[in-house]
């Protein structure tokens, strides 16, 4: 199966490369007004800078935002069908207040360095109506993630318009592991996986046996020449997460139990919205720009888990509905899981919608119960994680 093509039929690469236009740009900086950008939009900038969220080229302008709202579709970009293409999530800028005008360029800086990332030439300037926005977007619910923060730290105007790159936002750590959509098809290319199917495993928390299990079975349903992408999110996750670092150790220790040649991995400076069923559409059109053609969707994908009265936010196989409802439309197929879980007569792991569980014992650990056992010194049985993961966990909270 070739590489798809990417969402929208191009993968945008935004940086300015020509030396004498970068130039340009970078003289008339000075007079330009700056705007210092927060964690999370430096992560949302990266990835439409990258291609990462093609088709988008810039942040959403206001027919856009309310379309993306409504109707998870942008309004100018159309789909082979006239419809317009998918787009699940807004993604905006926010500003405090309206001290612009349509047609200005604002300089956006890394906040951690200074250093000026691209210029935003300004074709909207508009009030969102946060309600809606947290209401058709993430369901309402007060206490989720992504609308406390909207409540809370998202200011009134949001600025839409495109964008001219001048540089990436710079990191640290792991760079040879940080792939740009560009750079990952190459690899697939050089690994000789591109007529190959390739599944892609998104994930925002430690891996264990559970998972390879699950990812295995994955690529292995696929043909015996399927290969698999361990995708993880190192940009921003659910407030409360194991932080990044630990997590690319307990990732880079996993790869090792892959059979050979069966892997790779590739780090997403994804900001999560914890959109639940929005979310893991999302996700696909993403790794779709990735170059990857199957992409696992299991249980509660990109869900916050429940509220403080012990209501879910989601169900927890509405990401599965919604990708099926959409299918037709998107380039990329989705591998879907039940929950998988460990039979402990038999030593081994199944999806919860194969065996009997009248008749067969299972045995699991929630990410509670694990956290609670590395605090206490409690036993992490080897059945849940190898060894060295859970070194690599008891390490990072010793
Ligand atoms: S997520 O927020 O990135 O979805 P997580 O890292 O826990 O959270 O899960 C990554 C992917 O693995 C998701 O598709 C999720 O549904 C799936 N998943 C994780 N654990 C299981 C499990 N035990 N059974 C089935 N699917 C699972």
């Amino acid at each position: 199966m070739p590489i798809p093509t990417p969402h929208g039929g191009q993968l945008n690469d935004l940086i300015i490369r020509d030396e004498s236009i970068k130039q340009d740009l970078l003289n008339k900086i000075a007079d330009l007004p700056k705007l210092k950008l927060t964690e999370r939009q430096l992560c949302d900038l990266e990835l439409i800078l990258n291609g990462g969220f093609s088709p988008l080229d810039g942040f959403l302008n206001e027919d856009d935002y309310n379309s993306v709202v409504e109707e998870m579709r942008l309004t100018g970009k159309k789909g082979k069908d006239g419809k317009g293409l998918l787009w699940p999530i807004p993604i905006t800028l926010d500003v405090r207040e309206n001290s612009y005008k349509v047609g200005d360029e604002v300089v956006l800086i890394d906040l951690r360095d200074d250093q000026p990332l691209a210029i935003l030439n300004i074709e909207s300037i508009y009030k969102p109506n946060k309600q809606n926005e947290a209401e058709k977007v993430f369901r309402g619910d007060l206490e989720h993630p992504s609308i406390k923060y909207l409540n809370e730290n998202v200011n009134d105007y949001y600025l839409g318009g495109s964008l001219k790159g001048i540089n990436y936002p710079k990191h640290h750590d792991y760079i040879e592991s940080r792939k740009t959509p560009t750079e990952l098809r190459k690899e697939f290319e050089s690994l000789g996986w591109s007529n190959k199917k390739i599944v892609a495993f998104q994930t925002r928390n430690p891996m264990h046996r559970a998972h390879r299990e699950l990812t295995v079975r994955a690529a292995n349903d696929l043909g015996e020449e399927a290969h698999l992408l361990i995708h993880p999110v190192v940009g921003l996750t659910k407030p409360g997460d194991i932080d990044h670092h630990t997590r690319v150790k307990v990732y880079l220790e996993i790869l090792k139990k892959y059979p050979k040649g069966l892997a790779t991995i590739s780090l997403l400076p994804l900001a999560m919205r914890m959109g639940g069923d929005r979310e893991a559409l999302w996700h696909a059109l993403i790794r779709t720009n990735y170059g990857v053609d199957h992409f696992i969707v299991g249980r509660d994908h990109a869900g916050p888990g429940k509220n403080s009265k012990g209501v879910d936010f989601y169900g927890p196989y509405d990401a599965q509905e919604l990708l099926k409802k959409y299918e037709d439309e998107l380039e990329i197929k989705i591998v879907p899981f039940r929950m998988v879980t460990y039979l402990p007569d038999e030593d081994r792991y199944a999806p919860i919608d194969e065996i009997d569980t009248s008749k067969v014992k299972t045995l699991n650990i929630s990410g509670t119960e694990l956290r609670h056992r590395l605090r206490t010194g409690g036993e992490i049985p080897e059945w849940f994680t190898y060894p060295e993961v859970a070194r690599i966990l008891r390490d990072s909270i010793a």
